[in-house]
């Protein structure tokens, strides 16, 4: 009896907290629409224009609004903003009561991860070019305003009707920044072969690596190198690309304290994972997923492929 008494009053007392932090805010909470490893995500409504938002709340705490100012994932948004097919920020919250911080932004419909998900039949060849424009777009415009993503992956890609915006800002860096890099990046299944052989000598072009197997993943509905872990990563890679050349290995390997050897194996390719493919495409696919990171296309060469008719036999 007296400890269900204190657990209400527990309750009552965060739901409290939990109603001034939004009220305060002038946010009203809808519905949770995600959770990431570092937040959640809730669709709200502003009570000053009564419109909806997507409200992102970090999981963890900080000391002051100056610090809310100078995460990376704030920074890089007002840096990038505005651009079409880049998150947009509305507003940030502070409370100093909890130490929580939260990102307003607008609301999407969904991730691609979410898309895809339980899909059937493959999406048309004009949806799957329209979208892919417009991810390399957003990564045409990081890149050249020197901040890499390094998360790029279908649920950070934001979807609402036909309109695609990347979000989720919390990984990306400075092109400036000197490798090696040492902090948690990308996840493993979108993860470049720099990534998993290298100590942290990689780039901005690992975003292209991942958006390459975005690309293969919407087309087919299925992703191209789920591993299971770090080893199985690179093994899955092989599979279907080959091993990469001796020259290529030894660059990786001057970067790396751990050595590794594979028996040169030729992959199975690309185009028998998805044979309805139209050549262009593929051929896109092969040079955004291009082993060697200095061969790998940017994402403007990226764009100008995808704006030639012929990239799926469409206008
Ligand atoms: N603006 C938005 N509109 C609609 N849904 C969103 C929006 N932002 C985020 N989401 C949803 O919330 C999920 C988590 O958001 P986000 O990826 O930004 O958080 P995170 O904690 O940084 O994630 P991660 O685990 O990838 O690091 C997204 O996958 C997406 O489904
Ligand atoms: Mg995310």
């Amino acid at each position: 009896m007296h400890l269900s008494f204190l657990l209400s009053v527990f309750v009552f007392s965060c739901i409290f907290i939990f109603i001034i932090i939004v009220v305060v805010a002038g946010y009203k909470i809808i519905k949770k629409i995600g959770e990431g490893t570092f937040s959640e995500v809730v669709k709200t409504q502003s009570l000053k224009d009564g419109k909806f938002y997507a409200c992102k709340t970090m999981k963890q705490t900080i000391n002051s609004l100056e610090q809310a100012n100078n995460l990376r994932e704030v920074q890089a948004m007002k840096r990038l903003s505005p651009h079409a097919n880049i998150i947009q920020l509305h507003e940030l919250i502070f409370d100093k009561e909890t130490g929580t911080v939260s990102l307003i932004c607008e609301l999407m419909e969904m991730n691609i991860y979410e898309y895809i998900q339980g899909r059937k039949t493959p999406l048309p060849d004009q949806t799957v070019k329209h979208y892919m424009y417009q991810l390399c777009k957003s990564l045409e415009h990081m890149h050249s305003c020197g901040i890499f993503h390094r998360d790029v992956k279908p649920e950070n890609i934001l979807i609402k009707q036909n309109v695609l915006k990347l979000g989720d800002f919390g990984s990306c860096r400075s092109v400036y920044s000197k490798p090696p890099h040492t902090e948690y990046i990308s996840t493993r299944w979108y993860r470049a072969p720099e990534c998993l052989l290298t100590d942290g000598y990689y780039s901005l072009k690992m975003d292209i690596w991942s958006a390459g197997c975005v690309f293969f993943e919407i087309m087919s509905l299925n992703p191209l190198f789920p591993g299971g872990n770090e080893l199985d990563q690179v093994a899955k890679i092989h599979d279907v690309l080959g091993t990469p050349d001796q020259s290529l290995l030894q660059k990786f390997k001057q970067s790396r304290a751990m050595h590794f050897n594979f028996p040169p194996k030729k992959g199975t390719g690309i185009s028998r994972l998805i044979p309805n493919c139209p050549a262009p495409a593929l051929s896109l696919l092969y040079q955004m997923l291009a082993y060697d990171q200095d061969e790998r296309i940017t994402a403007e060469t990226a764009l100008s492929a995808l704006d030639q008719k012929q990239t799926f036999n469409i206008s």
